[in-house]
């Protein structure tokens, strides 16, 4: 594919029914009401030069290049902030015209340095685009007066730099990073002759606000800000469009190439769930790719204890299979299992869960997602009917509240996050449940309605307390409730009683029963109101009950079926919704059928030709139990570092050194490797063919910009140790597995990769009845039919403060760091976050004797690590938090065992801890 250059039409688009009808340059063009005379023009195929106007951004009107005649008007108004009227009679280009243009040019040029062919963007800049345009030869001005030539360049990010000598203050960065991004961290300052751009209070990049995310970069028409990989690169000549494996916003980036090297990462404008947008991840780290500590051989070893020996593939395959089969033989066919990975794509991991149902012969596959978003999968299903998020991520657009709970969006879905502060900035409200103060509870241009600084592990009674309100207030939707529920008149008694009342769980919650009682009203009268939720609503004892009740309340206030509400999880990894779709669970069949249902086991038997066990299989805790007890001794796992990311560090580590086989398929050798007996390459994602499915169930595709580095694609290797193992299971490519997907999985059947390439991405259920794919779900009828509400008894977690242990340990993620932080650590990201820290309020820290920077013990019941302090009051007393990006940190070693009553989702977010001195911070550094 060569390089795609999308076309930019100067003024973002406008939507609406009204048109009207204008003459440029003698062709009759309709358009929407509101649009600019320069988009009317470029949408018939006419340019008119620009320089200050791209259609990301509202139109400001400085540059002066896009002046047009319009019959009846005076002057020469600019056509980037003109609107179309009807009738109107536009010329674009008249000698009169030119001549203008041509004078604004020498302005520019006048204080340009003229070093265009040596200059990285070369060829890809706006300035030397609109000369030529605009037919500019010479300069009369000469180069000796006052200018900007000799200003400072600004490297201190670690991927672009700003050389304030190219800059002709178009201010396109300054309002992308306002308007795109929502972050503010740029302004023009001075006037005139000085206008300059500043980061921040006039320092730095690194020093200001910015968050990297490079929207400012993509928006400047010059070289002033520029990835510096284009600098060391050259410039891309060829494209392929593919999605970011990071987060479950799942936004789609041109992989601008030079020959087999990527140089960078563009936000593609037709993604729809990014629209042009990314975040640091996305854009700048993937580096990680090429990095030299990729494994790229299979390696094999007897004992953990020897050095690992490095084979070649068959080898490796062969002895996989013939040690899991060996481990059958003596220990029966439950005793081995494999764990599918959300960073790999969908059809990576269907093999997974094929080879262990079909070639293993059990159920004993799970996913990472148990210990994410599995009571989601549970809670939505118990109640709507489906497991997986109502709406997609534009239907926040049309929302008027947003009650966001246990989520942290500007850091960990942070493309998302940029459309929420967006809406935010048009009028709508936003209710925080979270007991941090996190950045949408107040930043730049954001001020929460209501922050519920719920104490962790309460969150169920602050629910129940929300729908008592809606119950007791009279604010239920009777006849949404009415005509498309069950079970409302149980539920209502039930939530009606006191002890569910806000007053009854202020204690419990630590939210004040007036402030909530304003919330819920806040929420339920609303037009439109949406739930967004995260890792804070899930990974706790009573995660499930959680999700249950918030899908109670949506109902209750007629919160389902249309644009701007809905329940919507925010997925963590990639292809974490994917990896759920897959059939990952031990008890589900691809498409959330339960293996106990003969029905569906059938059509799997018959396709795969092999008796299927109609039993649910191990989850990855019961894997862990089992391990110890001797009695699971084999296990695959499929690019998840266990040890690290999985709770109380020694109870997995006991379990992986109990078993005769690990079996770890990964990029780089990790925690989890330590304990394993093979190591097989894996591949990143720009070796991969496949596709990944966001967090609003939108199917991506993946596209390999190059071949797999160690020979071998994943599903490949692992379709070989199903062979190995004696099961005949093969595929010529990825676009089969995937029509395997399509004709077992009904909400796929109309699914593939042609269909993929003809139209982008398309919404999970796609079927006869959705060929296009279905953005917001239960539309006319749930699901599961009528949407159903359960009892949501508030069971409090066992894990409690205590004298030892006074503090409460929650845990979560930083924008710059990614999960395990494998992939981000192997990135210039680190310049952001060496290191995992401790936060903590000041008060928490003074009577522990703890200032800044010093270092500490943290300590559980199950385990102690040190780190760093940040003393922050967006924490609250009493409560200390952390992120686990760093395996030296190892903050899994304090977590404990305790885990969501129905799904065994670990309950990170709840672990009774004490904090002491360890070591003074060097003088300096306080
Ligand atoms: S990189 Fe993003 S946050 Fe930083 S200044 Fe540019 S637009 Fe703003
Ligand atoms: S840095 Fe680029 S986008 Fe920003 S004002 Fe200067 S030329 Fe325009
Ligand atoms: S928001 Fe998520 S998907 Fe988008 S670029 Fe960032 S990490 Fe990637
Ligand atoms: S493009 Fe219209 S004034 Fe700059």
């Amino acid at each position: 594919m060569s390089l795609i250059k999308e076309q930019d039409y100067g003024t973002p688009a406008r939507s609406g029914e009204a048109t009207v009808a204008v003459e440029i340059d003698g062709k009759r063009v309709r358009v929407p009401e509101g649009t600019s005379v320069m988009r009317a023009a470029s949408e018939c195929g006419i340019d008119i030069p620009k320089l200050c106007a791209t259609d990301s951004l509202e139109p400001f009107g400085s540059c002066r290049m896009c002046l047009v005649d319009i019959d009846g008007r005076k002057g020469s108004p600019a056509s980037c902030t003109t609107p179309v009227a009807e009738g109107m009679k536009v010329r674009t280009q008249t000698p009169e015209l030119a001549e203008l243009r041509r004078g604004v040019m020498e302005l520019y040029i006048s204080d340009h340095p003229l070093d265009c062919l040596t200059c990285p963007a070369n060829g890809d800049c706006e300035l030397q685009d609109m000369a030529g345009q605009v037919g500019l030869r010479e300069v009369r001005y000469g180069f000796d007066g006052e200018n900007h030539l000799d200003l400072p360049t600004d490297s201190t990010n670690p991927y672009f730099d700003f050389d304030a000598s190219k800059c002709i203050a178009c201010s396109r960065c300054v309002r992308a990073c306002g308007e795109v991004q929502g972050t503010f961290a740029l302004t023009i300052e001075g006037r005139g002759f000085d206008s300059k751009v500043a980061a921040g209070a006039g320092g730095t990049f690194m020093e200001s606000d910015c968050v990297s995310c490079g929207a400012c970069v993509q928006a400047c028409p010059t070289s002033t800000l520029q990835e510096r990989s284009v600098v060391e690169l050259g410039m891309p000549n060829r494209t392929v469009l593919t999605t970011c494996a990071y987060c479950g916003v799942g936004c789609s980036f041109k992989a601008e190439l030079r020959g087999d090297e990527v140089v960078r990462m563009v936000p593609y404008k037709d993604g729809k769930a990014n629209e042009g947008h990314s975040c640091v991840k996305g854009r700048f780290a993937f580096g990680y790719a090429s990095h030299p500590d990729r494994q790229l051989k299979p390696m094999v070893r007897e004992r953990i204890t020897d050095p690992w020996r490095e084979v070649e593939w068959e080898e490796a395959i062969g002895h996989v299979a013939r040690r899991m089969l060996e481990i059958q033989a003596g220990h029966g066919a439950g005793a081995i299992g494999g764990i599918s990975s959300s960073r790999c794509t969908n059809e990576e991991v269907y093999v997974v869960q094929k080879m262990v149902r079909a070639a293993f012969g059990n159920n004993n596959v799970d996913t990472c997602a148990r210990v994410c978003h599995s009571p989601t999968g549970y809670g939505l299903k118990q109640t709507y009917g489906t497991s997986a998020g109502t709406q997609d991520f534009k239907s926040v657009e049309k929302a008027d509240v947003i009650l966001l709970i246990g989520a942290n969006p500007t850091d960990a879905h942070p493309v998302f996050a940029s459309r929420i502060k967006r809406r935010l900035r048009q009028g709508a409200k936003i209710i925080v449940a979270d007991p941090r103060r996190i950045d949408l509870v107040k930043s730049p241009h954001v001020q929460a309605e209501h922050h519920l600084r719920v104490r962790p592990g309460t969150n169920v009674a602050l629910i129940n307390a929300m729908s008592h309100v809606v119950v007791t207030e009279d604010l239920v939707d009777r006849e949404f409730v009415a005509e498309r529920c069950e079970d409302f008149a149980d539920w209502e008694r039930f939530i009606s009683a006191p002890e569910h009342s806000p007053e009854a769980v202020e204690e419990i919650t630590g939210v004040p029963a007036a402030e909530l009682r304003a919330a819920t009203r806040l929420y339920a009268s609303a037009g439109n109101a949406t739930i967004m939720y995260g890792l804070g609503v899930t990974e706790h004892s009573q995660g499930s009950t959680m999700v249950m009740g918030m899908a109670n309340l949506a109902m209750a206030t007629g919160n389902i079926g249309r644009e701007g509400v809905g329940v919507n999880p925010l997925r963590g990894q990639n292809n974490v919704q994917g990896s759920c779709d897959m059939g990952s669970f031990p008890h589900e069949l691809p498409g959330y059928r339960h293996v106990s249902d003969d029905v569906v086991r059938g059509t799997f038997e018959t396709l795969w030709d092999r008796v299927l066990d109609p039993e649910p299989g191990l989850r990855i805790p019961n894997m862990f139990d089992a391990a110890i007890d001797g009695t699971f001794l084999g296990l695959f796992v499929q690019g998840e570092d266990i040890a690290q990311s999985d709770p109380n560090t020694k109870h997995v580590t006991a379990a992986l050194s109990a078993m005769e086989l690990v079996v770890v398929q990964d990029l780089f050798l990790n925690e989890t490797s330590k304990f394993a007996h093979v190591f097989l390459p894996g591949t990143s994602f720009l070796e991969k063919n496949g596709t990944f499915t966001n967090a609003e169930r939108r199917i991506n595709r993946v596209r390999p910009v190059m071949a797999p580095k160690s020979g071998k694609h994943e599903w490949e290797i692992v379709c070989e140790i199903a062979q190995a193992m004696g099961y005949p299971m093969k595929y010529d490519d990825s676009a089969q597995i995937m029509d395997e997907i399509a004709m077992t999985t009904p909400t796929f059947a109309g699914v593939s990769f042609a269909k993929l390439d003809e139209v982008g991405s398309v919404q999970w259920p796609c079927d006869d009845a959705a060929p296009e794919g279905t953005p917001i779900m239960h539309i006319d009828g749930f699901v599961r039919g009528r949407g159903r509400f359960v009892l949501t008894d508030y069971v409090p977690t066992q894990e409690r403060s205590t004298r030892k242990f006074p503090l409460i340990l929650t845990t979560g993620r930083i924008l710059s760091q990614y999960n395990v932080g494998a992939q981000t650590r192997r990135t210039g990201n680190t310049a952001w976050h060496p290191e995992d820290v401790l936060e903590m309020h000041p008060h928490d820290a003074e009577v522990r004797g703890i200032r800044d920077g010093d270092t500490v013990a943290l300590t559980s019941r199950v385990g102690e690590t040190g780190l760093r302090v940040k003393i922050d009051d967006r924490m609250p007393v009493g409560v200390v938090y952390t992120t686990f990006h760093h395996p030296v940190t190892g903050a899994n070693v304090v977590t404990t065992e305790n885990s969501d009553w129905a799904t065994n989702c670990p309950e990170y977010k709840v672990t009774a801890v004490q904090v002491t001195l360890r070591h003074p911070a060097p003088a300096g550094m306080v």
